[in-house]
């Protein structure tokens, strides 16, 4: 598809308004008639390095759902349009994952790869975040590991992903990239690329045994990146962890990895009734020890009460710059303590679904039967018996 050339202009004065162009931009008009000439020639056209960024960071700024967007001017921008071949995104990911991670210092950025342009889809990455746990089906029909991810798990399994010897809650999923052709491959990464934290609780020894941990980076990596009416599939993208996003949801969600019966046990609670409340006094030990944990290992990470605060303040700070700044309530309050936090007291503007520049909601997955009937893994793997 064209790109549209009113969103092409729509963007070019957002940029310029904003004073986004950077220093060496030629004036607006003139940039405006070289876009538009471009996309009449060739359906297309070519992003500024500094169009680039500004684009993704505002796409962070409209982002509804996230509580952290005080930080969207200090996104990392890694222009990598020039990749298409998925052994090349896949390991450009790596980096990605290397730089952000930065040892446990961990820095917002994202990773641009070719964008879609008429007769040439750009890659894709088919993993919903870069690092993810595996949920390997059990032969009883319960999941071993992340239940979220069973499918996918599945599917990287039949593509012929060897999976460790032994089945593990923790084992790290592989990237699952394709290429304009659309044929997908698999790509291991590597131990170095993925920080990992074991959680412990400052109070309860007991706590260690559990084993339980998790990565330090969120990078979501199915979202595509949509600037000026160009739409970039593959722009991988990370911040740094909110506690309660792994102690309030990812661990302790019924339909994750459930743990809040084996920690109420581990405390001794009286788990007769929902009335004794030891789901509430789980959930905040287990959110306690994921706070403390990456504390202790030094790996950045926010906790709810701060975070709540500078949404508040970054919503001020868009106000006053006579910005809207819409925000989706029942994401941005906090799933622990909801009404001990700033943001639970207040409404917000509206999220607008065609606000752009935008990260879209993940595109159906496009690996087509012939795809994979076509891809070349070697032997798959036997079922799990
Ligand atoms: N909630 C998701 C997870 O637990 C991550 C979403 C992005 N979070 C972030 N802090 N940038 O993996």
């Amino acid at each position: 598809m064209p790109v549209d050339p009113d969103e092409a202009a729509e963007f070019l004065e957002l940029t310029y308004a904003e004073d986004a162009a950077g220093p060496d931009a030629e004036p607006l008009a003139q940039r405006m008639s070289v876009v538009l000439d471009e996309i009449a020639a060739t359906g297309t056209y070519r992003h500024t390095g500094e169009e680039l960024a500004f684009g993704a960071r505002a796409a962070w700024r409209n982002s509804a759902r996230c509580i952290g967007r005080l930080y969207w001017r200090t996104l990392q921008v890694r222009d990598r349009r020039h990749l298409t071949a998925p052994g090349d995104v896949a390991a450009e990911c790596v980096e990605h994952l290397r730089d952000a991670t930065r040892g446990g210092r961990i820095r917002s950025s994202i990773t641009v790869f070719a964008p879609d342009v008429p007769e040439r889809p750009g890659p894709r990455i088919h993993n919903e975040q870069l690092i993810r746990y595996a949920g390997h089906r059990l032969p009883d029909g319960s999941v071993r590991g992340d239940p979220r991810t069973a499918d996918f798990t599945d599917l990287v399994g039949r593509l012929g992903w060897k999976r460790p010897e032994q089945r593990g809650r923790f084992d790290v999923l592989p990237l699952l990239v394709s290429g304009p052709d659309g044929r997908p491959s698999l790509h291991e990464l590597p131990d170095d690329a993925v920080l990992e934290v074991p959680l412990t609780h400052p109070d309860h020894p007991w706590f260690a045994e559990m084993r339980l941990r998790w990565h330090a980076v969120p990078a979501i990596s199915n979202m595509p990146l949509v600037v000026g009416g160009v739409r970039y599939p593959a722009a991988p993208f990370n911040g740094w962890y909110l506690n309660t996003e792994i102690g309030a949801r990812n661990l302790a969600d019924a339909d994750r990895y459930d743990l809040l019966p084996a920690v109420a046990a581990r405390l001794g609670l009286d788990t007769s009734s929902v009335r004794t409340m030891w789901r509430d006094r789980a959930l905040v030990e287990l959110t306690l020890a994921v706070q403390h944990s990456f504390d202790e290992a030094g790996v950045t990470m926010a906790d709810h009460h701060t975070e709540s605060d500078r949404f508040l303040a970054h919503l001020a700070k868009e106000e006053k710059a006579g910005r809207s700044c819409p925000a989706d309530w029942t994401w941005i309050v906090p799933p622990l303590s909801g009404g001990l936090t700033s943001v639970f007291h207040r409404y917000y503007d509206d999220p607008r679904p065609d606000e752009r520049p935008a990260f879209l909601p993940p595109a159906e997955d496009v690996l087509d039967k012939a795809a994979l009937d076509d891809a070349d893994f070697g032997e798959p793997m036997a079922d799990p018996g």
